[in-house]
Formats: C-alpha cells, structure tokens, sequence
C-alpha cells in the first residue's frame, strides 16, 4: 500500500514585532474545532490595515484567539464542532475572524461564517467579509442611513471605501467621499460616489457645509472637529479607524446644536454572538445587493500566500484600490 502524505498546516506567523520581513510561512498545529465552531480549509485570505499594526506589534488579538493574522477567509468546511447546524463539511463559504485567516486551516465560531455570494467565485469572497461586516453595521446597523441621506465615507478608495460607496448607493443615498488623488477619487465616481474631495486640497468640512447625515470615518483624532462641523442636524458620526490618532477635542456646543451623535466601534473586538448578528444581517440582507450585481467585490490583486510580506508592503505604501487577496496554495 502506498504511504499516505498528510498535509499540516501552514500558516503566516509574525516572528517579532517589526516590518512586512517578518512574516514567515510556517508549519502549525492544526486547528480543532470547539463546541459551536468549524474548521475551514481556506482558500485565500485577505489583507486588512489591521493586520499591519498587528504585524507591527501596535494590535494584539483578543484574548484565546491565535496570533496567526488574518481577520477574513473564504473556504471549505473541513470538520465540525459539538452543535453547530446549518453546516456540512464541504460547504463553500466565507467567514469572519478575530484571527487566523493567514493560514491553511482556521477554526471558526459557525456564526460567523457566511455562504459565498451565488455570483462571486471562492478566491474572491476572501476580500468580502471584513468590509461586508464593517460596512453593514457601522452604516446601517448603527448609524441606520436612509434613502435620501447623504453619507460621507473617508478613504473612498479604500478596502473599506469601494463597499461603503456602493452599498449606500444600493440603499438610495447620497456618496460623498474624500481620496488624496484625482485618480482615486475618478475610481471612487465609478463606483458610485456623487461628491469627490481630495483630501490633500480640499476641506471636506467646508465643502459639504453640514450636509452629511452619516460619516464612516477612518482618521478618529485628526478629522473630530471638521467631522462635527460636516454633520447634518441629527447626524451620526462612526469611527472604525485611528490613522489620524486617538485623542482629539470634541467641541460638544457644536455636537449638541445638531442633536448629532459619535459612536466608534471594533469588529475584531465584538463579542461572538454580536458577530453572529451582523453576518446574519449580511447574509440575508446585503448578499442579495451583491447577488443583484449593485455591490461588487473590488479587489486590486491576487498574490499567493508565500507573498504576504509584499501585499503588506503594497498596503503600507498606499495606492491599493479596494482589497489584496492571498491564495493559498491548492
Ligand atoms: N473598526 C473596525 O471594525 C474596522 C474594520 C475594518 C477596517 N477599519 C478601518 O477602516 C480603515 C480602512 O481600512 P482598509 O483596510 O480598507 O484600509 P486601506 O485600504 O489601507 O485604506 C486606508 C485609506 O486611508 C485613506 N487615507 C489616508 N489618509 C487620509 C486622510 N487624511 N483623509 C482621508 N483618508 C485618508 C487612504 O486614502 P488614499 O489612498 O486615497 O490616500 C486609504 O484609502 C482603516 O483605518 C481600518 O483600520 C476598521
């Protein structure tokens, strides 16, 4: 009889804090899965500006979760847990992480694990749940835009900017968006947006004159107060991102004049069955947006997994439009 060869694991592993070199493709334990979990065998991953700081040692995983990176997969259902139903091993789905996604194998709470979009090929489904996830509950979920509203959306061409643009659009709103370059913000247009600001020019504040009943805003310190003065009466405004740095000055005369409101949340550091609300959400109310061809995955390019360090370096020198997805090898 022929000698059986059984794969382990590989994973992405970060070998000390530092830049995109130390990244090493390394041989891991495979993943069991808990009570309520599965194991996927994964397809391909994505990158997420998370995964840099991670990297850098500025944003360790919660508690329990590996430090093996990657907050989103596509995959196979590979085993499951005590309990989980729904599933069968050899599903086709994608899921949302806390951590893991960089490797072969990951476990995975059945929550938080979603089908692929019936028109979206498994590769490609690797760069849809994070901005699914964060889109959908920061925007609808928490800030509940409505038809007619206008939403501004910071970083238009990012990961994150190219799925906000047309998800609100699908939703009958209103897009302004600010990018640093005329190129961007011409992507932004196509996708959608109706009002386009070049950050590195313009002031987005006085540009939209207290027009903007929703912000997703990625900067947090550095853009509060132009954020507060670019709020509608009664607007809402969602941090996800700190680029522009934690501690700002909120003016709260000016807050309290417009009854608007400032939330800022975390995906990664939701509690499961919050994520298990929001992929449900995503599941039955914005996979028919992307079924429907209105929201499309925009993923600038597909590398193999071994190349992480330079998809890290891509994201880190900016001009990424939408998401980098790694495939693993088949
Ligand atoms: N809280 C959460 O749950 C959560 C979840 C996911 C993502 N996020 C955050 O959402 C943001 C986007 O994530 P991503 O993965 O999509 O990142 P990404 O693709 O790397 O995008 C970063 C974006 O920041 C923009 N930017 C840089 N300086 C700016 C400025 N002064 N004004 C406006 N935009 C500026 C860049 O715009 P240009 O390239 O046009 O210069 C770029 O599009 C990140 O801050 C990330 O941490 C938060």
């Amino acid at each position: 009889m022929p000698p059986v060869y059984r794969l382990r694991m590989h994973a992405i592993t970060i070998s000390e804090p530092g830049g995109p070199k130390v990244l090493r493709w390394t041989e891991q334990p495979d993943p069991q899965p808990g009570p309520g979990e599965v194991v996927l065998d994964v397809a391909a991953t994505a990158v997420n500006r998370a995964d840099l700081l991670q990297r850098q040692g500025n944003y360790a995983p919660p508690p329990g979760v590996t430090d093996v990176p990657g907050l989103e997969c596509s995959g196979r259902v590979a085993a499951l847990g005590d309990g989980v139903e729904g599933l069968t091993v050899g599903d086709e789905v994608c899921a949302l992480l806390a951590g893991g996604g960089y490797a072969t194998k990951v476990a995975v709470p059945a929550g938080q694990v979603m089908p692929v979009p019936s028109n979206v090929d498994l590769v490609t489904a690797a760069g849809l749940p994070e901005v699914a996830c964060t889109v959908w509950s920061n925007v609808v979920m928490t800030a509940g835009l409505k038809a007619g509203e206008t939403l501004l959306v910071h970083g238009g061409a990012s990961g994150i900017g190219t799925h906000a643009i047309q998800v609100a659009k699908a939703l009958g709103a209103r897009v302004a968006v600010t990018a640093g370059s005329a190129e961007r913000l011409a992507r932004c247009a196509e996708l959608g947006a109706d009002v386009l600001i070049n950050y590195r020019e313009q002031d987005f504040a006085e540009e939209l004159k207290s027009a903007a009943d929703v912000i997703l805003d990625n900067m947090g310190a550095k853009y509060l107060p132009r954020n507060i003065d670019a709020l509608a009466r009664l607007g809402r405004l969602v941090v996800i991102g700190m680029q522009g740095g934690v501690k700002g000055e909120l003016n709260i005369g000016k807050l309290l004049a417009k009854s608007g409101t400032v939330t800022a949340t975390s995906l990664r550091y939701r509690p499961v069955d919050e994520k298990a609300a929001i992929c449900a959400e995503v599941a039955t109310r914005l996979w028919p947006l992307v079924e429907a061809g209105k929201v499309k995955p925009i993923i600038h390019e597909v590398l193999p997994v071994e190349r992480a360090a330079d998809a890290h370096t891509k994201l880190e020198e900016g001009g990424v439009l939408g998401k980098l997805v790694l495939a693993m090898p088949s």
